[in-house]
């Protein structure tokens, strides 16, 4: 049976590809909804991302719902100097012609975990963690009733992204990630330790393009804008692509090798705001608390990826 999901996320070129590879899976993803967050870009351009994505697919009966605008206490960093001013530059995606839904993203999320058996829901988070944390609080009995969540965020070996310290994803909303770990709700993270190892590489972005649809084109077309940061920056042969490492972890866990650890965001330090402390070694008596992947099977990942867009229109 198709594992129902939830989104939570703040398109930008990377969760585009999450999300679209998650709806060329139907038989094991079931996406009940999109709820979008602030992150790379402000709130009114994720949302707006996300519905031209269900468009793009096809599936404009998947629900998006706008989250948060901020974070909780602090203020919000944005990244249009990977994503660009829209967060999909890259791509000619139309304006989208259908609206998001009423109500607001954590509200959704609470309503939905509330309204399914319990253990059957997974938020896949690909952004700040505001939404999540929000509705954790606000409903702390969904944190019995969630399957678990599987984010992208954090670093240990590869250390930061957006400061030398931090990940983006948790160095925006650090209290909110603070909230995630603690709470008790099974946790698979995918951090850059994982995803710098996932390098769309011009013959991967290659494949994509040639798969002769649309969605390909445009996975392509966005790839090929969101890499330029990121090659000028490390010098690889192509940059990192973070978010669909979620999705492809829920469809092909055994790609992916990582430890059972107990993982702590630091949230006092001006320095190392939002960094994610791994006791990857395990020279803490602190419990474990997430399931923390370190590396994963980079051709096989993106196979899988080029397999599942292939199937959009
Ligand atoms: C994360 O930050 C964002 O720029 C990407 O979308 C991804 O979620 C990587 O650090
Ligand atoms: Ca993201």
């Amino acid at each position: 049976m198709a594992e129902k999901v939830i989104f939570d996320t703040d398109p930008g070129q990377d969760d585009a590809v999450a999300i679209l590879a998650a709806l060329g899976s139907p038989a094991e993803i079931e996406v009940l909804g999109i709820v979008t967050v602030a992150g790379n870009i402000p709130i009114h351009h994720t949302t707006r991302n996300a519905l031209r994505l269900v468009e793009l697919a096809g599936r404009t009966e998947v629900p998006v719902i706008q989250g948060c605008d901020r974070p909780l206490v602090r203020r919000l960093v944005t990244a249009e100097h990977v994503h660009g001013q829209t967060g999909l530059d890259g791509s000619d995606l139309p304006e989208p012609s259908i609206a998001a839904r009423p109500g607001h993203g954590v509200d959704f999320i609470v309503e939905t975990v509330r309204a399914h058996e319990a253990g059957t829901i997974s938020l896949l988070a690909l952004g700040p963690l505001t939404n999540v944390a929000l509705a954790l609080q606000k409903a702390p009995d969904i944190a019995g009733r969630l399957k678990r969540i599987v984010l992208m965020g954090g670093a240990y070996f590869e250390v930061g992204n957006i400061t030398p310290a931090a990940e983006f994803n948790i160095y925006v909303d650090p209290e909110a990630a603070a909230m995630v770990v603690a709470s008790g709700v099974p946790l698979v993270m995918l951090p850059l330790d994982v995803t710098h190892a996932m390098r769309s590489t011009k013959p991967r972005i290659a494949a994509f393009a040639g798969l002769g649809n649309r969605a390909g084109e445009a996975v392509a077309a966005m790839l090929s804008f969101s890499e330029v940061y990121d090659l000028r920056k490390y010098g690889w042969d192509g940059a990192p692509l973070h978010d669909p490492c979620v999705t492809a972890y829920v469809l092909a866990p055994h790609l992916f090798e990582g430890r059972h650890i107990n993982v702590e965001i630091e949230t006092a330090s001006a320095l190392t705001r939002g960094m994610t402390v791994a006791d990857y070694w395990g020279v803490t008596d602190r419990a474990p608390n997430a399931f923390y992947v370190r590396s994963g099977d980079a051709d096989a990942f993106f196979a899988l990826l080029t397999e599942r867009i292939a199937t959009l229109p």
